[in-house]
């Protein structure tokens, strides 16, 4: 497949394959939970209208950080009920979105949000429901980049940061949800189920309170098998989570992004130019930062694969760079591989979370172009920007 649609569509281009799309979202309905749950996407790992509504389809929710995430969701036919909004920092417009939309649950991270929640519904005569993400003092210990859980960290709200007495005040609110989200691609299970356990005690205690908590959102994170890194064992996951949620009536939502999309995904690229720089071999790719930013952002090494290399040769070792202007445009350093040839393939594993959705128009290079793909089918979910769509915005 990789052959045939690099023969056809110009490199760098993203495609995914939805049979492991469609196996990953029936791995997640096939864990035995015995407590009332649902799974809802975090679209930021993979905004494309395309993708989202595969998982639509499976009835599996949204989960949106933006005014223009929600607007995708709403596009691609969600219904409000099944959406849930977070975002570390929510500005006016996106709260007010939310709110005449009358999504799910409103996550707020700060207190602030709940003047202009109330306020707004208030004056469009509504009481909108809102959840409140927790900050559990948790170190997820994963990439220190992507770990949000810990005291510190600007996400979510300690509980003694919380005056819940004064939220009763609020006549435009129903606090319905508590979240928490303790970072990504997290490996230890054990993490995850503090974090759960900790809301879990903080709902029961709200709601002999007086409070109606009855969903608790336990966020994503769900590791994928990486470069040297294992993935999650569902299997001690779920075992542990059904015995915290033994006897308790509270409705779970998980908001899985990386989990249901990256191993679908794959940049398919092409080797530009072959030099020698000191003692180093250097090939630099038609691809860059601007198309998948991950490698230089956090330091980590993509899973590459070539195609029509002769993989008996020896092995040499290369720096494999992009075609931006930036000495931090590399996406490995001394990979061992057979001798490159101008022109070969090279496809990046693992890419359909935080690929596409990450790229940008750095140096003015346009957006690659993406497809999915299922069996012998193709058909191009996103078109490459063109050079005039580069421009579309501005005015000269
Ligand atoms: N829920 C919340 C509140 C989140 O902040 C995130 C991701 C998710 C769910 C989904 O997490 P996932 O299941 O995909 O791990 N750009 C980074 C990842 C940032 C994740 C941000 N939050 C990367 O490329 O690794």
């Amino acid at each position: 497949m990789f052959k045939k649609l690099s023969q056809e569509f110009q490199t760098p281009f993203y495609c995914y394959d939805q049979a492991i799309i469609d196996n990953k979202i029936n791995f997640l309905n096939n864990l035995e939970l015995n407590f009332n749950y649902n799974f809802s996407f975090a679209i930021k790992a993979n905004p494309n209208l395309a993708i989202i509504n595969l998982f639509k389809q499976k009835d599996i929710g949204a989960v949106v950080v933006s005014s223009g995430e929600l607007y995708k969701a709403l596009r691609v036919g969600f219904k409000p009920s099944q959406i849930i909004f977070n975002g570390s920092s929510k500005n006016d417009f996106d709260l007010k979105y939310a709110v005449t939309q009358k999504i799910c649950s409103i996550n707020i991270e700060n207190i602030e949000e709940l003047k202009t929640i109330n306020d707004y519904s208030r004056e469009k005569g509504l009481i909108s429901d809102i959840g409140i993400r927790i900050n559990p003092g948790v170190n997820a210990e994963t990439l220190s980049k992507i770990s949000t859980g810990k005291s510190g960290d600007k996400f979510g709200i300690e509980i003694d940061q919380i005056d819940f007495d004064m939220i009763k005040n609020f006549n435009h609110i129903n606090l319905k949800t508590l979240s928490v989200h303790i970072g990504s691609q997290i490996t230890d299970h054990k993490k995850l189920i503090e974090s759960y356990q900790l809301i879990i005690n903080l709902a029961d205690k709200l709601n002999k309170k007086g409070f109606e908590i009855q969903y608790l959102d336990f966020g994503g994170g769900f590791a994928v098998i990486d470069n040297g890194n294992q993935g999650l064992d569902f299997n001690l996951w779920s075992s542990e989570l059904n015995s915290i949620m033994n006897h308790k009536n509270y409705k779970v939502i998980f908001e899985p992004g990386r989990f249901l999309i990256a191993d679908s995904g794959y940049l398919v690229s092409k080797v530009d130019f072959l030099k020698k720089s000191g003692n180093k071999n250097i090939a630099l790719l038609d691809s860059s930062m601007s198309e998948y930013v991950r490698c230089a952002l956090y330091g980590i090494d993509p899973i590459i694969e070539l195609i029509d290399t002769d993989q008996k040769s020896e092995k040499i070792k290369y720096d494999i760079g992009g075609g931006v202007c930036e000495s931090s445009d590399f996406f490995i350093r001394d990979a061992l591989l057979p001798p490159l040839k101008v022109g070969d393939i090279i496809i990046f594993k693992n890419v359909g979370a935080y690929g596409s959705s990450m790229s940008s128009n750095y140096n003015s290079r346009p957006r690659p172009l993406e497809v999915l793909f299922s069996k012998d089918e193709h058909r191009v979910i996103r078109s490459r920007d063109t050079l005039e769509d580069l421009c579309k915005n501005e005015i000269m």
